[in-house]
Order: structure tokens, then sequence, then C-alpha cells
């Protein structure tokens, strides 16, 4: 909040005996720079007052006009439009950024608290899809974000290595595998005998029965499917591995389903105990009739456990370990009813943090409008989408960049911190409560709302200091940067600190992603209207500054979203 726009509210809130939290947020910019740099709309009051808008905006005109900050205010029908000392606000906003530098707008808000981040999780066996995508880009991100805030983030790969579907991998792997196909294609090996596996059953079903008799073998322990089971697991982690190399994703803790297994009988024991679970039908249930949800099965009538029982297990784990404030499970909308079950019962347990556990859901990805099923193979691999991306990337910078320009080493490395960092910023660009649709050419638009684009106008900038070859001046003439384009610049860098604090409030990276998206135009704006080198020197200097500060700025945000922030591409 700059000093302008502080006394916006603190005077208008005198004047009309409301607390000025209710009337920041209700300040915006007006539709055209030439009529001011912040307007104030007066529906809300009218209703509040009883008055009409219009009327309340002339008197308020007269109240703010001529304060401390504020040059200007006139009334246009029901909005305010000011004029605030621009000198004022480019020396609040730039000193605020060159005295922060890589901490400008890092927090406090989270000092003493622990977080715990379960995301990405995959399921073992099973390639990672582009679908899978979309849990490790949001948690990895929410993670960044909520260490810049201050916070302890613990982030948590819960990998779906225990369940029936290891049955499923055995029973596939006994009647059609062998060990040096596993060994030469691993998990996508491996996949091929799920999918088959899942085919086949569907016309003769003695063979999911045969895969329940092998998970059933595998929680008794019989050490031949611990042996293939346990095989499987380190193929696939290592193939994970690679994915997670190349996105930058890394975590606290890696700690599988299986970890769960020794604590799962004495829980449902104690659960049957205090009368939460129940026998039905052979299983072991917990109704929820009261709370109209169906009941969640911790334990089948072959006397197998479940993902549930595991999830159960883990939270409680996680708060003995680490005692957190919340827990955020990333994972797709189609689990909305697990999550609130699982709450739910830890709440009958008596745990009273129960009720720091979130749920963050979000919407499926279609693949050029296309979409997916691991169940029937239907799937596109993130390895073949992140490869693809590097190609096409590097393909572009050969037709744009001059040879001489960037060596052949640092053409492939751009190309690979683009390529992947442009698969990333597709999947944050949206709410992620919406289904996203991937299409190549909307991925790598290199001037459209895109990965690339953010990236390149970081690197404008990085290029621009480069030739200035000077550090910069602590001593600035602010009162000469006063274009429309400068002063609508640095309004956008003033609103990054709040960007993110909304961000961690939604658990939404998006609004990260698009307000970088936003600054980025704005600064190509600014460049495009504006000569920097080569101006009369303290010109040069004030707009170097402003320069300099969109560009930290654009690499923290960057950052932020788990993205990379080349120098020159
Ligand atoms: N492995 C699960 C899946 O792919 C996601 C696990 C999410 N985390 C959890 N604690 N349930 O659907």
């Amino acid at each position: 909040m700059n000093l302008a726009v502080r006394e916006i509210a603190e005077r208008a809130s005198g004047h009309l005996g409301l607390p000025p939290q209710e009337i920041y947020p209700l300040i915006t910019s007006p539709p055209d720079e030439g009529l001011g740099d912040y307007a104030l709309p007066c529906f809300a009051f009218a209703q509040k007052l009883r008055r009409s808008p219009a009327e309340i905006a002339k008197e308020l005109a007269d109240v703010l006009r001529g304060g401390q900050h504020i040059v200007n205010a006139e009334s246009a029908g029901p909005y305010v439009n000011i004029t605030v000392d621009r000198a004022k606000l480019m020396q609040y906003v730039l000193s605020g950024i060159l005295s922060g530098g890589e901490n400008y707008g890092r927090e406090s808000d989270g000092a003493g608290k622990t977080i715990v981040i379960d995301y990405s999780s995959p399921n073992i066996a099973r390639p990672f899809s582009i679908a899978h995508l979309r849990s490790t880009a949001l948690g990895n991100s929410l993670k960044r974000i909520y260490e810049h805030l201050g916070y302890r983030v613990v982030g948590v790969n819960h990998l779906g290595d225990w369940g029936v579907q290891f049955g499923t991998l055995i029973a596939a792997y006994n009647r059609w595998g062998s060990q040096e196909r596993v060994e030469q294609d691993s998990i996508y090996e491996l996949f091929r005998l799920y999918v088959r596996f899942n085919e086949e059953s569907e016309r003769d079903p003695m063979l999911k029965e045969e895969a329940r008799a092998w998970f059933k073998r595998l929680e008794d322990g019989d050490p031949e499917a611990l042996k293939l089971w346990k095989w499987f697991v380190d193929e696939s982690v290592q193939a994970f591995q690679r994915y997670y190399e190349l996105l930058g994703v890394e975590f606290t803790e890696i700690r599988g389903e299986s970890a769960y297994r020794d604590q799962m009988a004495p829980l449902i024991e104690d659960l049957l105990q205090k009368g939460i679970a129940k026998e039905s039908q052979g299983a072991i249930v917990i109704p929820f009739e009261e709370e109209g949800l169906t009941p969640l099965i911790i334990r089948t009538k072959d006397g197998t456990t479940v993902y549930a029982t595991r999830d159960l297990c883990s939270a409680i784990h996680h708060y003995e370990k680490y005692g957190f404030h919340k827990k955020l499970y990333v994972v797709d909308a189609g689990q909305s009813l697990h999550f609130k079950q699982l709450a739910l019962a830890l709440g009958k347990l008596g745990y009273p943090w129960a009720t720091g556990l979130v749920h963050v859901p979000f919407g499926v990805m279609l693949f050029e409008d296309q979409r997916m099923s691991t169940r029937r193979g239907h799937v596109v691999f993130l390895e073949e989408v992140l490869k693809r991306s590097i190609e096409l990337t590097r393909s572009i910078i050969d037709t744009i960049k001059k040879s001489s320009e960037l060596t052949e080493k640092e053409k492939e490395q751009v190309a690979q911190d683009v390529g992947v960092s442009a698969i990333v910023y597709a999947d944050l660009s949206r709410s992620r409560t919406h289904d996203i649709n991937f299409r190549w050419d909307e991925v790598l638009n290199f001037n459209g709302q895109s990965g690339p684009y953010v990236q390149y106008t970081h690197a404008r900038l990085a290029g621009v200091l480069r030739k200035y070859g000077k550090s910069i001046p602590s001593e600035l003439t602010y009162s000469l940067l006063s274009h429309p384009q400068e002063i609508s610049l640095a309004k956008c860098l003033e609103e990054f600190p709040m960007k993110v604090k909304h961000a961690a409030e939604e658990y939404e990276p998006f609004v990260v992603a698009g307000y970088l998206g936003n600054l980025a135009a704005s600064v190509n704006q600014f460049y495009d209207n504006c000569r920097v080198l080569g101006e009369e020197p303290s010109l040069e200097e004030a707009r170097i500054a402003l320069v300099y500060s969109a560009k930290i700025v654009l690499k923290k945000g960057l950052e932020l979203l788990g993205m990379k922030a080349p120098e020159r591409m």
C-alpha cells in the first residue's frame, strides 16, 4: 500500500465515517491514464449512506484535493479520479525495491508456522502423464510462495506405492512380463503391463481376483510379492527423479503410502473400539450418516487396507512430526469427497488440528482437446511433452537468434530453461479450478500471455542492464519519471507483494502468473515508448533504476512459479 493510496483511503474514511479497510480494496485505476492515477468508485458508499453515488463523488473530490500526496481530484459521475504526486509515488516504489533487492516483498506472516504440502504424489509404475504436472507444478509453486512469506514449508511426496494396483502389476508381470524388458524400458513397460491387464480383465473377471489375491499376499508380507513390489518401486522412483530434476522440483520427504503399513491395523482397532468405525457387509467403514455423506471404507471385505486408511495414518504422522498449522493436499477435484471424509474422521478421533487439513483441488487437463485416462492407456507422457517443448524452443531460438549472440551450449541451456518453464506456465496461468486445455500454439507463443513471453521480457531488461554496465546510482531524480508508461509500470510493480499474499490466501499461483503476464506487458510498453540508454544522464539513471526494479520483480515472480529466469535468450 503506497502512501498516496493510504492517504486516499484515510481521508475518504474520515469524511464517510467508514473504516479505511473498507475503502482500500475499492481503489482502482481510471480507464484512461489522462484522467488520473487512481479512481474511487462510489457505488458501495451510496448503498451504505443512502445517497446518490455522484453526489458522494463530488464531495469526496473536494475533500481529497490538495493533500500531502494528492495533486488533484475530480469527480466524473459516480467516480472520483485522483492524480497523485508522481515523484513521491516513484520514490516510494523504487526505493522499496532497490533497498529490498531479492527480498522485495518478503514477509514474515508465516513466522513460527509450518505448512505441510502434499503434492505430486504420483502412483508408482505408471509414467507421469502431462495431467500429473498439475499437482506437481501447483504444489511446487505454493511451496515457494509460502516460503517467501516466512513459513516453514514441508514438501511431501505421498507416492502411491501401495494398494491393489500392485496386485494387478504382479499378476500381469507373472503372466506376460520379462525382466529384460522391464530393465530396458522400466516404467513404460510396467505401464504396458498394467494397461493390458485392465483390458484383458474386462473380458476375464477372474484376473481381478488374481490381482486382489496378490495384493493380499503383499500385505501379508509374502517375500516373493515383496521382492517384485520393491523392484517396481525402485524403477519408478528413478524415472520420476528425472522429471523432478528437469522441473526443479524438490521434496522435504518422499514418503509413500507403504510407509504406513504398520500403523494401519492399530488405527483400525482404535476406530472400532471408539465406535467411530463399524463392520458393514464384511468390510470396515466409518459412517457419515449425520453429515449426509457416504461411508468411508477403511478395510475391504478381503481384509486389505485402502488409500483412505493410509491417508488417515499419514495425516496423524505429519501432525506428530511437524505440528503443522495447515496441511494442504494438492489433488484433483475428483477426490473432494475423500478429503472431506478424511478431515471428518480425524475430527471424530478427537484431533483438533483436523480443521487445518485443506484440500486444494484442481480441474482436469485436456491435451489438444482430448481427455486422458490412465487406466485405458490414453495418456500423453510428461517426458515426451517436455522433450518436445525443448526441441521446439530450440528451433525457435535458431530462427530468431543470430548464431553469434549465443554459443551452442548457451542455446541448449536456454532451450531447456524456456521449454520446461513454458509447460509450467501453461499449467499455472489459469485459475486451478478451471479445466485446462494444453495447446502447443499457446504454450510456446513468444508474444502472447506465455511463459516464454515473461522470460523474454526479463532477458530483455537484463540486456539493457548489461549494456549500461554500471551499478545503479543511489541518488535519483524521481520527478523525471513522469511518462504515463512509467507511472503505470511503477504502479504495477507496487502490486507485487499484495499479489503474492493473495496467491497464498487463495492457494492460487495463478494470481502471480497472471500478474507477471501483465507486468511483462507493462514493461514492454514502457520500453517501446521510453528510451533508456543514451538519454540525458539523470533521466538515463532514473530509467535504469526502473528497469532494474522491474527485472527484480519479474525474476522473483518467475522463481515463485518454479520457472527459470535466463539472463539471455
Ligand atoms: N496418488 C494419488 C493419485 O495419483 C494422489 C495422492 C494425493 N495425496 C494424498 N495424500 N492422498 O491419485
